[in-house]
């Protein structure tokens, strides 16, 4: 609930060299699913290395209040005993999901089959994004929301009594849309269909299927057609979290800004859905190696060893926006120190992240002294052979735009602060240890 708390500014100021291994943590989409899927099977469900980022402590949070036991048994090590799929208990107080949009998105998807009330809210910033794109599918099935205007949070949603099954075409690349209703439809009788017109990240999917769901996914002229048969009893299964592919995205542009840098992050996700950041820094020039790529857990997964390279900006593929969404903030500020312009197109949907990405990140830069330029839904960066930096960045209580400018600011020729540097703790809390045990020289204000 990060955004609930005091700021904390912190300063990242010019580094030598990065030089070491990342132990990125757990996997946050694949760490909210694995509480939510295990306090909807039976039996109990074990789960070892969990992403203990206070996103997925209000999930986990959340799960208690809905009926299940969640316990922790030592670091990242946890275990769900599940109630079963319709077997939701009514929450006795108001489910807070703090900074989270897929928490309380596949919170509401996970109840809106089942016969009670729950009322939802956040942080500042979450209380801001929209909720009428799962609010919509979730009435198909029968369940009922009153909002704050705009179907904002604070927002009670009322279960469906009897809930009939629902064919729903995305409007948005959502993998938290395409999951809420993928997760309403486990308690409707008959099959729930979702239809993607671009694939997005395909967690829920796989899990579901892991879990013993009979789930199809079929690719079509209308786009990726996936089918779920509805009241399946899920079976508790073991998870092994791989590393977040998102995460390691920090330290590995890091090690690209910084000169004579070389690190290794082991064990990262490269599932298809979520590695677009990694094509896209090889097609930059970036001396990338996936390392003993191997699978773990149901994920492809491999150790990355990055080294300091000379970068030239190129035009990202607008078709691989959905699997590098989160990644754009990182890599706009990576693109500062590129040769020429970097243009990112259709990626509207950062307009609506933790905070609207396109613009914090234009602001930010241009404090900093790089050129760039927006449309609704694009961003250009052009590169420059040293960045000015020297300014406050406002983060607008976003981790991704935080950790951004942070390693920015290790390869820029003045320190850069940015004015809250808290959020971070929703998805990589160790992220301060972890990078200036790399080397990068970054403090907090006031220590
Ligand atoms: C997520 C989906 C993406 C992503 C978010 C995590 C998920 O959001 O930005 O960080 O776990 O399903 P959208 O579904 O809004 O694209």
């Amino acid at each position: 609930m990060s955004g609930h708390g005091p700021a904390i500014p912190m300063t990242a100021r010019p580094s030598g060299p990065l030089r070491g291994t990342a132990q990125v943590p757990g996997d946050k989409s694949i760490s909210h699913r694995a509480l939510i899927l295990g306090a909807l099977s039976v039996g109990e469900t074990q789960i070892t290395g969990l992403l203990e980022g206070q996103d997925v402590l209000d999930t986990a949070r959340a799960m208690r209040a809905f009926g299940a036991e969640v316990t922790q048994h030592g670091p990242g090590e946890w275990s769900v005993h599940g109630v079963g799929v319709g077997g939701f208990a009514e929450p006795d107080g108001v489910i807070d999901c703090g900074n989270s949009g897929t928490g309380v998105r596949l919170i509401m998807g996970a109840m809106a089959t089942t016969d009670i009330a729950a009322t939802f809210t956040g942080d500042a910033s979450l209380n801001k994004r929209p909720m009428g794109r799962v609010t919509d599918p979730l009435a198909k099935f029968g369940a009922q929301s009153f909002g704050r205007s705009g179907g904002r949070l604070p927002l009670t949603l009322i279960g469906a009594a009897q809930p009939v099954p629902v064919r729903y075409t995305l409007p948005v690349p959502s993998a938290q849309v395409k999951s809420a209703v993928l997760l309403a439809g486990l308690n409707a009788p008959g099959q729930t269909v979702v239809i993607e017109g671009e694939p997005t990240r395909d967690h829920t999917e796989r899990m579901l299927r892991g879990f013993g769901a009979e789930i199809t996914v079929e690719d079509t002229d209308e786009g990726r057609v996936i089918t779920l048969t509805g009241q399946p009893e899920l079976q508790a299964q073991p998870v092994a979290v791989p590393r977040d592919p998102s995460s390691a995205a920090f330290p590995v542009c890091a090690a690209l800004m910084v000169p004579q840098s070389e690190i290794v992050v082991p064990g990262v996700s490269q599932n298809p859905t979520r590695n677009g950041i990694y094509l896209t820094l090889q097609e930059m020039g970036a001396d990338l190696v996936m390392e003993n790529p191997r699978n773990e857990g149901g994920e492809p997964v491999a150790d990355l060893r990055v080294r300091h390279s000379p970068l030239r900006g190129i035009a990202v593929p607008p078709e691989r926006a959905a699997s590098m969404i989160d990644e754009y903030p990182v890599l706009a500020a990576l693109a500062a120190l590129a040769e020429g312009v970097t243009v990112m197109r259709g990626i509207k949907e950062l307009r609506v992240k933790e905070s609207d990405r396109i613009d914090a990140m234009a602001r930010g830069l241009e404090a900093c002294g790089v050129r760039v330029e927006e449309t609704e839904d694009s961003l250009s960066v052009h590169g420059m052979a040293q960045v000015p930096g020297g300014a406050t960045v406002q983060t607008h209580i976003d981790h991704r735009i935080a950790m951004s400018f942070l390693c920015l600011g290790l390869a820029a020729q003045k320190p850069i602060r940015v004015d809250n540097a808290s959020p971070i703790a929703t998805s990589f809390p160790v992220f301060e240890d972890l990078m200036r045990d790399l080397g990068a020289q970054i403090t907090r204000e006031n220590t």
